[in-house]
């Protein structure tokens, strides 16, 4: 007989106890090592690695090995935070050449036309300025420029016929001969609230994006020079070294008839 040493028995009572491996338990605690020497040889050599196994990890361990691991698909979220950071804080800034461009101007203050002339241009109180009609009477941006400045009134007193072609399509039109009302004056020294490079605005707006001129096409020209962000009459108008009164731009404050398509406008300078 194998003496089983006292500390061994105590360990497997216990583990029976605990409601361990009962049977093996009893094979390496109450069986004669001749009768059964490879199990009791298994359960030896196994005992203490299971022990080892059933170990219960410390909790200073186990908070340790789950404690604010970042999870690897969110690292590459995490590395793209300065990216995303620096495109926030560019999208704060304003657009500097694109808010202060003619169009995107004339955008911003088209509510002071929209109550007559409808949010799409398509007419009310006022002329329908949409599909082509604003094209149609002034062919030359200069002419229409002069109109809104000064506006039915100023025609009126200054005794123009009319404004605008006066070879339009269908006839010239003349002042109230819409529907017999006015068509405000827009421009600052005529009695209006209008800066002048803000009547570019709504006009480049009303011509482009309004009345359907083609910026790349037919239109490019005139496009260009008054309309574009680059334009640099619009620039002047802002700045000041401009006027509608500067001979080189033919526009003039002072109410003119218009030209028809083909003539030249006439410009000094
Ligand atoms: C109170 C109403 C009213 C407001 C506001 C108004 N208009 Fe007019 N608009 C008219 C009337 C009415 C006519 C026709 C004038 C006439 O027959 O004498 C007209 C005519 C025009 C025409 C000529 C259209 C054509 O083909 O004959 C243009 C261009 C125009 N307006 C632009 C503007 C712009 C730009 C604004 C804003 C800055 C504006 N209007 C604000 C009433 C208005």
């Amino acid at each position: 007989m194998t003496e089983i040493p006292e500390h061994l028995l105590k360990r497997s009572r216990e583990r029976k106890a605990a409601g361990g491996d009962a049977s093996s338990s009893e094979v390496s605690a109450s069986t004669p090592a001749t009768t059964a020497a490879a199990p009791v040889a298994k359960v030896v050599a196994e005992t203490p690695i299971k022990a080892a196994v059933s170990k219960p990890v410390p909790a200073y361990v186990k908070a340790a090995k789950t404690r604010g691991r970042i999870p690897s698909w969110a690292m590459a979220t995490l590395a793209l935070m300065p990216i995303f950071l620096f495109m926030y804080v560019r999208g704060l800034q304003p657009q500097k050449a694109e808010a202060s461009g003619p169009i995107a101007l004339g955008i911003e203050n088209y509510g002071a036309c929209a109550s007559c002339h409808g949010a799409d241009g398509a007419g009310g109180a006022g002329r329908v300025l949409k599909d082509g009609e604003s094209l149609k009477t002034f062919p030359h941006i200069e002419d229409m420029l002069n109109w809104v400045y000064g506006g039915t009134e100023a025609y009126e007193a200054a005794g123009v016929a009319s404004y605008g072609d006066p070879d339009r399509e269908g006839g010239a039109h003349y002042p109230r001969s819409y529907n017999g009302s006015a068509m405000p004056a827009q421009g600052a020294m005529a009695g209006g609230a209008l800066t002048e490079y803000e009547i570019l605005g709504l006009i480049c707006h009303i011509r482009y994006d309004i009345s359907g001129a083609d910026e790349a096409g037919e239109w490019a020209e005139e496009y260009e020079k008054w309309c574009s962000a680059e334009s640099e009459i619009f620039l002047g108008l802002e700045d000041g070294s401009l006027t509608f009164d500067s001979p080189e731009l033919g526009v003039g404050t002072a109410p003119r008839l218009g030209t028809t398509a083909n003539a030249a406008i006439m410009t000094e300078g």
